[in-house]
């Protein structure tokens, strides 16, 4: 029986579009073998050709411009692995228009225009996918969509951005610093061309609302996510941590809590032996919590191009299989990222967690009376106090505590009630405990 043919197009033949070319032209037979359908890259755009991108492209049109795709009635699917905001949402808008299922790996145009993305693709009757926006190779979307789909997601917990995982993890097995284990993750090709967007927790962020999103069924209002990235954390925090028992990692945070979701991304005190804390380097993992399934955790590699490219040709083949069984005219990932509908989300302010908190004081007698005494006042109760003996420290010496359980709103009126005190140093650091 002759195989349908499906054609494709790639905007932005980058490190990930490269990779999806290179898996589309030379795993041709497997994946026609595994899915029954032919995939034909028919044009592949990119502004610059001049490097070699170490793909034979012989048969492929090789254009500079967009709109040689977008306007080509013989493609179906679009695949858009430009980056970035514009022309990136510009492109896909008109893509959508002109009735072609999409497919991106881009994170933050998901996170931050997906309203207008979802919609413009349901008022056309296509699909958008994008598998490979969050945790790079891991089927963590097709996870949550499908393999959980009968269950209401209680929780998800996510380290989700390789790069500040990657500096954490060197900061706490190697006692590497913060600038030198940055460089190594940006030299190894993890971070964003921007590498702010890693290290101030933005990256996750983005993903964060992707997922939060699909566990709802709605769309997250992103400026309303809470997020601390992982610039405040210091040597002395990771050791500080690890004398506790517990490792820092930047987790991206989702709980429903009475129908609202409590969604923040900040560096987290993991207890060393969760799964979670055993995830290292660049890697990545999610970790779930649905009422029928209980914990799941999906780990693997949030990076790089082969892992990126083989999340995006899943796609190609979840779509095509889609368009070929069913007629045109809805757009299914329109029902697990309505447009329509908001994700309620909780005010940080009314969350309850565990804190840690490292302060910097005059080694003076009466200190840690007054600072008990703030927290008391707050009715915050201390778990651990630590001030280790240090030597000739004439000035500040540093002074770190858990707490147990208490609202953020009570620890932010201690925290500014602290800051008035001359004898501690403004740079206080507050980190929270991970609970389920
Ligand atoms: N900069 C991201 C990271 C790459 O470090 O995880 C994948 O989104």
């Amino acid at each position: 029986m002759e195989q349908p043919v499906i054609n494709i197009g790639i905007m932005g033949v980058g490190n990930i579009g490269t990779g999806v070319a290179r898996i589309l032209l030379t795993e041709r037979e497997l994946l026609a073998s595994r899915s029954g359908i032919r995939f034909n890259l028919k044009t592949v755009v990119d502004t610059d050709w001049e490097r070699d991108r170490g793909v034979d492209f012989t048969g492929v049109k090789m254009g500079t411009d967009a709109a040689e795709i977008i306007n080509d009635p013989g493609i179906d699917i679009v695949i858009e692995t430009i980056g970035g905001y514009e022309p990136a949402f510009t492109y896909v808008m008109q893509a959508l228009a002109n009735g072609k299922h999409v497919i991106t790996a881009n994170k933050a145009l998901l996170a931050t225009r997906g309203r207008e993305l979802f919609s413009q693709a349901r008022a056309h009757g296509v699909d958008i996918l994008f598998e490979a926006s969050v945790g790079g190779g891991i089927p963590v979307i097709m996870g949550l969509r499908e393999g959980l789909v009968a269950n209401r997601i209680l929780g998800i917990y996510g380290i989700v951005n390789g790069t500040s995982n990657y500096i954490l993890s060197r900061m706490h097995q190697d006692n590497m610093d913060f600038a030198e284990a940055l460089r190594e993750a940006q030299a190894k090709g993890f971070a964003e061309a921007d590498p702010t967007l890693d290290i101030n927790g933005v990256d996750a962020a983005h993903k964060l609302a992707i997922l939060a999103s699909l566990a709802f069924g709605g769309l997250v209002n992103f400026d309303r996510i809470p997020v601390e990235g992982i610039t405040g954390v210091t040597p002395l925090d990771i050791n500080y941590a690890k004398s506790f028992g517990y490792v820092i990692k930047l987790l991206a945070i989702c709980r429903f809590i009475g129908g609202k979701a409590d969604l923040r991304v900040h560096p987290t005190l993991v207890p060393e032996e969760h799964l979670l804390a055993a995830v290292n380097n660049e890697l990545n993992a999610v970790f779930i919590t649905g009422d029928l399934v209980g914990n799941t955790m999906f780990y693997g590699p949030g990076a790089g191009q082969d892992p990126t490219a083989s999340a995006v040709v899943s796609d190609i083949v979840d779509l095509a299989r889609n368009m070929l069984a069913r007629p045109r005219g809805e757009c299914f990932s329109c029902l697990s990222m309505d447009p329509e509908k908001d994700v309620p989300l909780l005010p940080l302010d009314e969350v309850t967690n565990r804190f840690y908190l490292r302060l910097y004081t005059l080694d003076q007698p009466g200190i840690l009376a007054r600072i008990s005494g703030v927290l008391g006042e707050n009715k915050i109760s201390i778990s651990s106090v630590v001030q280790l003996e240090t030597h000739g420290e004439k000035d500040f010496v540093p002074i770190v505590l858990l707490t147990h359980e208490a609202p953020e709103h009570a620890l932010n009126k201690a925290l500014m009630q602290l800051r008035e005190f001359a004898f501690i140093r403004p740079d206080i650091l507050r980190l929270r405990l991970f609970h389920a």
